[in-house]
Parts: C-alpha cells; structure tokens; sequence
C-alpha cells in the first residue's frame, strides 16, 4: 500500500477510509444518486453486521438458493453507495437493488427521502462495535489504529473512527424509524433469533418465501458458513490490506465480548457517556446475551 497517501478522505465532518472512497464518490451519493421505488438498503454504522445482512439480503432476494452469494463478493452483491466503483456500477443494476450505506442520515442521498425505497437500518451494542472496530482497525491497513484499547474507547467516544461518531449516526437514523419503509433491527436480535428475523425481513420486503427457503438463508447465513464463504469472508482482499493473521475479518460473531477488553473503569466512563448522549433516545439493546 502507497504509506505517502493519506489514510482517510473527510467529507462534511465525516472521516472515510481513502482506500475505497473519495470526496466526489461521496457527493456523487448524497446529491446525485437516483433512488429507485424498488430500492433496498442496507443501512449501518461500521462493525454492525453490515456483511451478515448483505448475505441475508442476497440469500432471501434468491429465494434461498445460495448460488449467488457462493459465486460474487459480497461487496459486488449489496455494494456500497459512498464507495468510487458504486456510480456507474449501481446505476446498471436491475431493480430491485440492493445497496449497502454507512453514510449518516444527514448525509444520504437526497432523493431516499422522497421514494418509497426501503432501508433496514441494524444497531449494535456500542461496546461490541468499539470492540469489533478496534480489531478491524489493527488488522487493516487503511485505518488509523491505536494499539492501547483505552486510547482507541477515547478515539470511538469522540467520534475520530471511520464514520464518526456511533452516538450521532444511531441518533440520526432512529429519527425514521416510524416511517414504514424503515426496519430498525438489532444484530443482538439477530442472534437472538435469525429465523424469526429473517421472516420479519421478508415481510418487511414483500417477499412471500416457503419455509425451506427460509431455512436456507438462514443456514447459509449462519457464521459458520459465512465464514468458510469465500465470498464474504474477505479472504479475497490482500493480506497486505487486510491481514487475517493479525485478526480474522468474521472474527467472533457474538455478543458480549467487550467484557473481555473493557476494564471496569472503562466500561463506567463509557456507560456514562451513553447516557450522557442517548438520554432522550427509546432504544434497547441486549449487551450481554
Ligand atoms: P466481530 O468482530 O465482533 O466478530 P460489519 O460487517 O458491519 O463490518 O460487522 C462485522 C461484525 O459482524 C464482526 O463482529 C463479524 O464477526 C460479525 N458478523 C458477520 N457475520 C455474522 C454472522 N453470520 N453472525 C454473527 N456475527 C456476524
């Protein structure tokens, strides 16, 4: 990788990875991207199981059959809006499309607001993310990385991570959640229950699918299989981008993990400032299942 480039694009206060973005790919999406009646997103703040609804979302769009999701990348499938390959690219798909964001709500495409497109938008417990983004982070080399995990809680509680703040991009996006062409779920729902919110997606979507074919997205959704897909495991990418070695991108799939990095200190200043910052939000999360 070119070290002489800087690591990160910055677009309206918000800092993107330059590996797979630019400040036009970005403008592109927020104000010329055309959404489409039929569109479905995929909507997340990084480390949210973006990936796991990119599968699910291919899985149930095939009707179950996985011979999609075995034979492109995930990232081709359900791409990115905000990434440079997404302009032309998207705009070739047939509808429905499918389309990954991890774009703030006040940086989306102007024309979502006035389509009947749909957009799932998926919350995980904060802890976890900060979590999961600290090992991304390490194993990456187009993110910037502190290896001590109280200097890297600072750098996620102030904002200064890819996407910036969890707190504002949650906060921005729940302000549609009673609209009714926005699903809000929660990855602990997810592996909670993935049968029954896979049948809420489908619902949710239209899509009338008999019950072995939900069966199949399910187990083809599972971590188990996902990670052995290369497809979606990401092995694809260069070890020098991205080095599995260092930590593998599907890494635990569970919840809870943070009470296996967070010191008691660390957890109290950081439960502080959730408070601090979702005080007048009604959401619940499971942080320990
Ligand atoms: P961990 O690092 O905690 O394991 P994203 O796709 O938004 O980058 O999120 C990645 C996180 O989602 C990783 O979390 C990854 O393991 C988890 N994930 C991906 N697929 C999953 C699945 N099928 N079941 C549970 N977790 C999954």
């Amino acid at each position: 990788m070119n070290r002489t480039k800087p690591l990160s694009v910055h677009y309206r206060g918000i800092t993107m990875p330059a590996l797979v973005h630019s400040e036009q790919s970005v403008r592109y999406a927020q104000q010329d991207f055309i959404v489409r009646d039929r569109d479905v997103f995929n909507l997340t703040y990084p480390k949210s199981g973006t990936t796991w609804m990119q599968e699910i979302l291919t899985l149930i769009h095939s009707d179950g059959d996985p011979t999609w999701s075995r034979s492109v990348p995930s990232w081709e499938r359900v791409p990115w809006i905000e990434q440079i390959t997404a302009a032309g690219y998207l705009e070739m798909r047939p509808c429905p499309r499918l389309i990954s964001s991890h774009l703030p709500c006040s940086l989306f495409p102007k024309t979502f607001f006035t389509s009947q497109a749909k957009a799932i938008y998926m919350i995980r417990n904060p802890k976890d993310v900060c979590v999961s983004l600290y090992y991304y982070a390490k194993m990456s080399s187009f993110l910037e990385f502190k290896e001590d995990f109280g200097e890297f809680i600072d750098m996620f509680l102030a904002g200064k991570v890819l996407f910036g703040s969890w707190f504002d991009h949650v906060k921005g996006w729940l302000r549609l959640r009673d609209s009714k062409n926005v699903l809000l779920l929660t990855y602990e729902d997810l592996l909670k229950d993935l049968q029954g919110s896979v049948t809420r997606i489908c619902q949710f979507l239209g899509k009338d699918l008999p019950d072995p074919a939900i069966d199949s997205v399910v187990q083809n959704a599972s971590f188990s299989t996902m990670k052995e897909n290369k497809m979606v495991n990401y092995t694809l990418v260069p070890e020098s981008i991205m080095d599995q070695k260092v930590s593998p991108f599907l890494r635990k799939g569970i919840s809870g993990d943070w009470k296996n990095h967070f010191t008691p200190e660390q957890s109290a200043q950081f439960d502080q400032f959730y408070q601090e910052q979702m005080r007048e939000v009604d959401v619940k999360f499971s942080w320990d299942t």
